[in-house]
């Protein structure tokens, strides 16, 4: 057995001279909080992805609470959630007060199954969050057809799915509001850090007033009105100063996850055993992770690994996890896939000669070299 001399990981961000020379500006104006360089953030990430608001705050978590929260989403409401997601989805609603409803997945996008949610509304469903996994969208032309008939709100769970888009429009675009995640394994990162996205007025300045302890305007402290019960969810300069420089190195991050997935499905499209998820990248779906089905997924991570080529395994299905534990067979598609489902490396700073190595292994394993 050859070992490589390169590690390769599932994933790295990349942090350059523009971080530094930005939030050492952001340190020495001595103004460390939610400020210039936040709005800043927000306005380019709003131009970006073509939506009138882009409320930053501290993570895609509390940005899905928020816009649970901010659509008046709470106790006794039912918000309908995928089966296969990051638990962050579920665990949101449940923050909310609200009941996180699990539909399975369609089984060739591993994203929520519209049939399957059309026949999970109940008279108390108030919501459905979408999920774009790993940037691949979700059905939303069906989505937003099945929640305009029963009056839902769609809130879009696009954590994973910065500038990937369907029919030219952003995912995050689509429902009444839509978020995105900077956290570390995300296509930028802000260390920690989410934003919602979303068109309406009102609820902008209603979400404003939630990340900022209720108040309308931030003045000195003692003097501000509160008008609402808010929370503390503002994210600060110095993440913004990163989020600014990370997104000036975004069109060349996205043509790379481009270039990965297609090296891959070029390279393995003949091993009958393994199967990529589909992306339509010409249409401007973005792959920010590529995942793959096999039935020797264990092995075939072990046998990577042993190689220093590191993957990562799909979640486990929701309903499985304790808080939302439902039976398997309420999930069929979600829990003969998941198991099969992983991650291969999927980096932004990975070369065609790194791909062309992973490959090459992937075909050993598979007896096709
Ligand atoms: C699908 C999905 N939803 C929500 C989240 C939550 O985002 P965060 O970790 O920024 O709270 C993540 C990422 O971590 C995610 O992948």
């Amino acid at each position: 057995m050859s070992i490589t001399s390169k590690r390769i990981n599932w994933w790295e961000p990349q942090i350059g001279e523009e971080e530094k020379a930005l939030l050492l500006e952001v340190l020495e104006s001595n103004f460390l909080n939610d400020g210039e360089y936040t709005t800043r953030f927000e306005q380019m990430l709003a131009e970006l992805l073509g939506c009138k608001h882009a409320v930053a705050v501290t993570n895609g978590t509390s940005a899905l609470f928020l816009a649970l929260v901010g659509s008046g989403i709470g106790p006794g409401d039912e918000v309908i959630v995928p089966d296969i997601t990051f638990i962050a989805t579920a665990n949101a609603v449940a923050l909310a007060g609200a009941k996180p409803v699990l539909v399975d997945v369609d089984p060739k996008t591993l994203n929520i199954s519209p049939a399957g949610l059309e026949q999970s509304i109940t008279s108390h469903t108030k919501a459905v969050i979408p999920v774009h996994v790993s940037g691949r969208p979700a059905d939303m032309p069906a989505i937003l057809s099945i929640a305009a008939k029963h009056d839902l709100i769609v809130i879009e769970d696009a954590a994973e799915a910065l500038l990937s888009k369907l029919n030219k429009k952003c995912l995050g675009t689509f429902g009444q509001a839509g978020i995105i995640s900077f956290s570390p394994n995300k296509t930028i990162t802000t260390g920690q850090g989410g934003v919602i996205l979303l068109d309406e007025d009102t609820l902008e300045v209603r979400l404003r007033e939630l990340k900022d302890q209720g108040r309308p305007v931030r003045g000195t402290g003692g003097e501000d009105t509160h008008d609402r019960v808010g929370y503390n969810f503002k994210l600060t300069n110095l993440q913004a100063a990163i989020g600014i420089a990370q997104l000036g190195n975004l069109p060349a991050r996205i043509v790379r996850m481009k270039q990965n997935y297609l090296q891959y499905l070029e390279k393995l499209k003949d091993i009958e055993e393994l199967t990529l998820l589909p992306f339509n990248v010409e249409n401007g779906e973005v792959p920010q992770w590529v995942d793959v089905l096999t039935l020797r997924r264990d092995e075939l991570i072990e046998f990577l690994e042993a190689r220093e080529i590191f993957c990562k395994k799909f979640w486990f299905p929701m309903h499985t996890h304790d808080p939302y534990l439902m039976p398997d067979e309420n999930f069929p598609n979600s829990t003969r896939l998941a198991a099969q489902a992983f991650w291969l490396p999927s980096c932004f700073s990975l070369t065609n000669a790194d791909v062309d190595l992973v490959c090459n292994y992937i075909r050993e394993f598979f007896g096709k070299n």
